[in-house]
């Protein structure tokens, strides 16, 4: 089926409009929306789970710690950033303050849902291929429910509304591995998925 022209403008108006989200409490703290990032085109999605510290003081995502390792493990996969589409579950970083730190929380159940309705619009206008969540909460929110990454990842699932998708770790698990060679381990098989995820989607541009 041919996709529908997506319209970057179209994307732009929603990112636009979730800059002022008051849909749940965290735009509160938060110094800003982040949206996602990523041309309307993208033939892949991929969803993590919030904004960190930096991305929150940069309004991108996936830019902080998270994000180097993250664009480590696509560069070997073969799969180019700026092609793809990044976004996270939850729009706003949620933290503890700690002195001068913040410390990430996780986002409860209410928040994935109240913010599931932004990237319900993302998937809706982009149309990926594939659509994949790093991380438990990604998972959750593509879902609809608590949805297990161990036994689940790396291969090609539908999601419950039809969604073709893939789970795998969140990039951030890798950095809290605390023994170098199982830090290794961890990371070859991230990138194995993101290998899954480059032939899935190369298979989908040549159909
Ligand atoms: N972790 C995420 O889930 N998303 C980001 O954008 C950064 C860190």
């Amino acid at each position: 089926m041919p996709r529908t022209s997506p319209d970057q403008a179209s994307l732009d108006a929603i990112a636009a409009e979730a800059r002022g989200c008051t849909r749940c409490p965290l735009y509160q703290a938060a110094t800003q929306t982040v949206f996602g990032e990523g041309p309307a085109d993208a033939l892949v999605v991929f969803v993590g789970e919030q904004p960190g510290d930096q991305e929150d003081r940069q309004g991108r995502p996936f830019v902080g710690p998270a994000g180097r390792i993250f664009d480590k493990a696509l560069a070997e996969a073969g799969i180019p950033r700026d092609r793809t589409y990044i976004t996270n579950a939850v729009k706003h970083f949620k933290f503890a303050p700690r002195g001068k730190r913040r410390l990430h929380k996780s986002p409860n159940a209410y928040e994935i849902d109240r913010c599931k309705w932004w990237l319900d619009r993302e998937l809706a206008l982009i149309q990926p291929r594939l659509t994949v969540a790093l991380g438990a909460t990604a998972a959750r929110a593509l879902a609809g429910r608590p949805f297990p990454i161990g036994q689940n990842r790396g291969r090609i699932l539908a999601f419950p509304n039809g969604l073709r998708g893939l789970v795998t770790v969140h990039p951030s698990a890798l950095l809290r591995v605390p023994d170098q060679e199982a830090r290794h381990r961890a990371y070859a098989e991230f990138v194995k998925d993101l290998v899954v995820v480059a032939g899935a989607v190369a298979g989908a541009a040549a159909a």
